[in-house]
């Protein structure tokens, strides 16, 4: 193509997107004329989140000290073959870190590596200064360095730990580890086990693809990688016998990469949401696990099925993935009879016709060389922060005009999803993590409990590292 020939298309694709997003505009404002809009009493909505879940902690006097060294490692993913790794402890996932709701956590972490990092706590209402996130907390540890997080977990269920800084090579290194804070139901079950979901982009020589953060990258959805493990497993298998009744507590680690998840020809119900009970336990065939994401699930093993394989697959590409399986063996036990845990103080906040008080508008910026990832065409860290009443309903919207996935993760805070385009969602649980598809809507109520300067960013961590970032200041 000549130079003339290429301004002329330059200058053609120009004016097809103006008269593109002019049309746009007419189509918004005849779907929504500006009196359409009800009024809605959001103080109803504050007081009807009373209960939902604590304000404060509630520390019991126990502790649970944890030391967590942040080192070089090398685990096996492949058989035969060591991948080098960075880790907690030399292995990843990290030691699992369970304790009690009311019990103080103490996570002393030294820094092993040749970069600065930090642990940031996904999902746990910490103290603003134990949230790992450099510039809006305490910085980042330096080689060599130390660092002690203290903080007592408000809420009992499934977490995970991460670094803030670098996330994106860090974490896809093997650097995470999970944090379950257990409740009375805990022990009801005849098992609690962690299924941790990864994916790793490894070459030919079993070694971890070296270049992070790629023009690629940026212009997809992330980093997706060859590799899916369950705990670092290829072929991870959970042994029960018939008629166990079992927790299991599933995180995605992964970079960027969705597992739509496919329980086959098991039964289990999902109870829990990114750490939180759910108001109706529900069927988490189809539940989209983004990055960030948890789902705690009740399986109870058919008492019939001795010697049966069930295979948990991910349906969200085109072909099945099998992720990993429960095998049943054993002699048959009698099955643990009780109600699933649930939280039966979720708010309605029902009323979706009325406008949001925050516009996030997520899209990418800086054209095709130089791409970027923006929040209203703000990219990290030349941001506005945006400010909320702590104890006052606000109502989120995250508008996607990209045909990317946006995970959007808010820290400190849960939220609810109220709509997908326009149309009221019915999930009757928190999350602090929502996947925004590809020109995807998601309107979110949120009522802020803690104080502090909190991230929200896309949990695709290149397009976060790409400036998919901002903040919120709540006091
Ligand atoms: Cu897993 Cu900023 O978070
Ligand atoms: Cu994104």
């Amino acid at each position: 193509m000549t130079i003339k020939q290429s301004l002329q298309l330059a200058s053609l694709i120009l004016t097809l997107s103006i008269i593109f997003a002019i049309g746009i505009n007419l189509v918004q404002q005849q779907h929504q004329p500006a009196d359409s809009q009800k009024t809605v009493n959001t103080t109803a909505f504050a007081e009807e989140f009373r209960g939902a879940y604590p304000v404060d902690s509630a520390p019991n006097g126990n502790s649970v000290e944890v030391d967590l060294v942040a080192q070089e490692s090398s685990i096996e993913l492949i058989p035969n073959y060591q991948t080098s790794t960075w880790s907690y402890n030399g292995i990843t996932p990290a030691p699992e870190i369970r304790l009690k709701l009311g019990d103080t956590l103490k996570i002393n972490l030294n820094n092993k590596l040749n970069e600065a990092t930090t642990i940031h706590f996904h999902g746990i209402r910490v103290p603003n200064e134990m949230d790992g996130v450099p510039d809006l907390t305490p910085n980042a540890v330096e080689p060599g360095g130390n660092f002690s997080y203290q903080f007592t977990p408000k809420d009992p269920g499934t977490y995970w730990f991460h670094p803030h800084f670098e996330s994106a090579e860090q974490m896809e290194r093997g650097l995470y580890g999970v944090i379950v804070v257990e409740d009375q139901y805990s022990e009801l079950y005849s098992q609690d086990q962690v299924w941790v979901i990864d994916d790793w982009l490894i070459q030919e020589n079993a070694q971890i693809y070296p270049n992070f953060v790629t023009a690629h990258d940026l212009m997809h959805d992330g980093r997706w990688g060859n590799v899916i493990t369950v705990n670092s497993n290829l072929q991870e298998q959970l042994l029960v016998q018939p008629g166990e009744r079992i927790r299991l507590r599933l995180v995605n680690t992964s970079n960027a990469r969705i597992y739509k998840l496919n329980f086959g020809t098991l039964n289990p119900l999902a109870i829990a949401v990114d750490g939180m009970y759910v108001k109706d336990p529900f069927d988490p065939n189809h539940f989209e696990l983004a990055p960030g994401n948890r789902l705690d699930l009740d399986i109870t093993i058919p008492a019939d099925s001795l010697g049966e394989t069930f295979t948990i697959y991910d349906s969200f590409s085109r072909n099945d993935i099998d992720l990993a399986q429960i095998v049943v063996n054993g002699n048959a036990v009698q099955t643990p009879d009780f109600l699933p845990p649930n939280n039966p103080n979720i708010p309605n906040w029902d009323s979706v016709d009325y406008p949001a008080d925050i516009t996030y508008e997520l899209d990418a910026q800086g054209g095709m060389m130089h791409i970027k990832w923006g929040i209203n065409g703000e990219v990290f860290p030349n941001i506005s922060p945006k400010k909320i009443k702590k104890g006052d309903f606000k109502k989120i919207k995250f508008k996607n005009n990209s045909s990317r996935l946006h995970p959007m993760h808010i820290h400190g805070q849960f939220f609810k999803v109220l709509s997908r385009n326009g149309i009221a969602s019915n999930e009757n649980y928190f999350r602090d993590t929502v996947l925004v598809h590809p020109r995807e809507t998601v309107e979110v109520g949120m009522v802020a409990t803690d104080d502090g300067a909190w991230a929200n960013h896309c949990h695709i961590l290149e397009h976060a590292e790409g400036g998919m970032m901002t903040t919120i200041n709540i006091n």
